[in-house]
């Protein structure tokens, strides 16, 4: 049984559907990529995910439990955990005002600082003052002290400089690795995401096009780019290792 299991889930904003009868899953301790061009369906399937997008058809279990029934903030507490697009932090909050809004604690919790060493030293700081990274990591350490387990994070990398999103994977991996954590991750750099996760699940037109483990996907990568993932899917200088 998968940690997260998605079936022939189709959902839209309106009578017609955005995404349609999309499969995908998600183990425990896994990192997971969702790729595809822009507008491939990606966002939707998240929101569908966590439910702040309505279901048309389809399933979706969490450690073989439904949650399409739960409302955003039941599946929140089913362990599923949602770090948007645009991180949704209130800028005029500080670090710790931020996490204790989150954790219903002062600070957070020892394994989290462990991953985020540096939430302590901006702990008095704003979030409008936070750099794009430090933004990016309070919204994974706020998500996290809630202590999922089902990660999502939507365009991780957007806006930020590759040596920052560099930063950020293996601290997903030990997330993963030593909380036995889901991730699942919507990543636009496919070179990066390709070296750091465990599967791919490839969009284009609303559905998955392609599933399969980095080493089955790693040599599909040109013909996939050119057919799915569009120019941005090649690598640029700063996507080399
Ligand atoms: N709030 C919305 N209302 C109506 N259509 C939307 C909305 N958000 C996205 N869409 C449409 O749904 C499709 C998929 O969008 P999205 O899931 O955001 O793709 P991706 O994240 O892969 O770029 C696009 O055609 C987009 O225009
Ligand atoms: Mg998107």
């Amino acid at each position: 049984m998968s940690l997260l299991d998605v079936r022939g889930l189709t959902a839209g904003y309106g009578a017609v559907p955005v995404v349609r009868d999309v499969g995908l899953s998600v183990e425990r301790g896994e990192l997971v990529a969702l790729l595809g061009a822009n507008g491939a369906g990606k966002t939707t399937t998240l929101l569908a995910i966590s439910g702040l997008v309505g279901l048309q058809a389809g399933e979706i279990t969490l450690d073989g439990r439904p949650v399409t029934a739960l409302t955003p903030a039941r599946r929140a507490r089913a362990g599923i955990q949602h770090v948007p697009e645009d991180r949704s932090l209130f800028p005029s909050l500080t670090v710790d005002e931020t996490i204790r809004l989150a954790c219903r604690t002062r600070r957070a919790p020892g394994w989290v600082l462990d991953l985020f060493p540096a939430l302590e030293r901006l702990g008095g700081r704003r979030v409008a003052a936070l750099s794009g990274g430090e933004q990016q990591m309070l919204a994974l350490a706020r998500a996290l002290c809630r202590d999922p387990s089902l990660l999502v994070v939507d365009e991780m990398s957007l806006g930020l400089a590759p040596l920052v999103v560099n930063a950020f994977f293996p601290v997903l991996r030990r997330v993963a690795a030593e909380r036995g954590c889901g991730v699942l991750i919507v990543e636009q750099h496919v070179h990066v995401a390709l070296r750091w996760v465990d599967r791919v699940h490839v969009m284009a037109g609303g559905t998955v096009a392609a599933s399969g483990t980095v080493e089955e996907m790693r040599p599909r990568i040109d013909e996939l780019a050119g057919a799915y993932l569009g120019p941005s899917a090649y690598p640029t200088e700063g996507d080399k290792p």
